[in-house]
């Protein structure tokens, strides 16, 4: 292919994965059954421990640990730079660990990279594609890239074409695509072989509302109709908890929380008042004198309180921060997001718009 222009040299091989024989058992359609592994005592799909990756001195990624179970989706989520596309790619043999160990569909990936790239998928941040390729051209030399027939090549298209909603798009040049677009057919080059795991890296970054919503609902049903595994990085906790089984969260190499989208949201407790006002400390002090509130917290010119019961506790907040002459901004009753466990864990928050 075309070499790409800005990419580095690791990440045309997302594109050229198949230096390797084709799988034993050859053909595999979409309803083949997954290749077993060794079993484990819980059939991990994707299994780190104590992964690490430096960059001279700096820690992009700090021991991390990471046990997905066959058939789920795992959301990664965290903030720029937390170290999720420099995880993803250890996991998908395009970047080597500096530390650890990690298993991927049953295999090492730094002793056996082949053997995991002909059982997963990848769709990366900023992938190297051809674009003055056809979607439908960029497919095919994908499908050839991993040993597949011209006929299983054609069946997979058909299969896909619907799968990932593209339609005709595929026949024009990528060049003339929008980004959704772009990304759409990235995730058809992806799953042009049926991986037993997919790992796609912010794959609704940059995408409108309505791209967004399709891609959550193609992820769903590669997950529900297919069985297959995917393991997405995110930076919107929105998308962690509509999609995932489990999530883990990084910030800056090290995973700070891992469970259950509602094990996390329950850690923080029951219901959170935020006001936003003019005097903090004032308000501090008025708000945490009140018996129906558990607890707390100021982040900027923010005060979260927490309490077993947010709407018996939004007027006595109100009331108490009236008498103390604290003006208020804006006041919100809501349940706990992922972006409160973020802020309770690491002091900032995830992103901007919180209510
Ligand atoms: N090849 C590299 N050389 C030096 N530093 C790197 C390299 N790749 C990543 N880093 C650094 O490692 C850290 C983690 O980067 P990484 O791309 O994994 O973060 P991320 O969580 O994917 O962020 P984003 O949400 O912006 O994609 C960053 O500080 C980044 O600058
Ligand atoms: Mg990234």
């Amino acid at each position: 292919m075309v070499a790409p222009p800005l990419e580095m040299e690791h990440e045309t091989a997302t594109r050229r994965p198949l230096r390797t024989p084709r799988p034993a058992g050859g053909e595999r359609s979409a309803s083949a059954p997954r290749s077993a592994s060794p079993a484990t005592d819980r059939d991990l799909a994707i299994e780190a421990v104590g992964l690490e990756r430096r960059f001279g001195d700096f820690v992009a990624v700090d021991k991390v640990d990471l046990a997905v179970e066959r058939g789920k989706i795992y959301g990664f989520l965290g903030p720029n730079g937390a170290g999720k596309s420099t995880t993803t790619r250890m996991l998908c043999t395009l970047t080597a660990p500096s530390g650890g160990r990690a298993m991927v569909a049953g295999h090492d990936v730094a002793l056996e990279p082949d053997a995991v790239r002909l059982r997963i998928g990848a769709a990366l941040q900023a992938t190297a594609v051809d674009l003055q390729q056809t979607g439908t051209e960029l497919l095919r030399q994908q499908g050839r890239y991993y040993g597949l027939s011209g006929k299983e090549i054609a069946t997979r298209l058909a299969e896909l074409r619907g799968l990932v909603d593209i339609g005709d798009a595929l026949d024009q040049r990528i060049k003339g695509y929008s980004g959704g677009m772009k990304r759409r057919v990235d995730l058809a080059a992806a799953l042009i072989h049926n991986p037993e795991v997919l790992f796609l890296d912010e794959p609704t970054t940059g995408l409108d509302p309505v791209s967004r919503a399709k891609v959550w609902e193609e992820v769903r049903r590669l997950n529900r109709e297919l069985g297959m595994t995917i393991f997405l990085t995110t930076q919107y906790l929105e998308e962690a908890d509509a999609l995932a089984d489990r999530v883990g969260i990084i910030d800056r190499g090290k995973i700070v929380a891992e469970g259950t989208p509602e094990a996390l949201k329950r850690s923080i407790g029951a219901d959170l008042v935020l006001v936003r006002v003019d005097d903090v400390e004032a308000a501090r002090t008025a708000v945490a004198a009140l018996p129906v509130v558990d607890g707390v917290e100021i982040h900027g010119d923010e005060l979260t309180a927490s309490t077993t019961d947010g709407p018996a506790a939004v007027s006595p907040i109100a009331v108490a921060l009236a008498e103390a002459g604290v003006r208020v901004r804006t006041l919100t009753l809501r349940e706990p997001t992922l972006d409160d466990v973020f802020l309770t864990l690491t002091g900032n928050r995830l992103q901007e718009e919180t209510a």
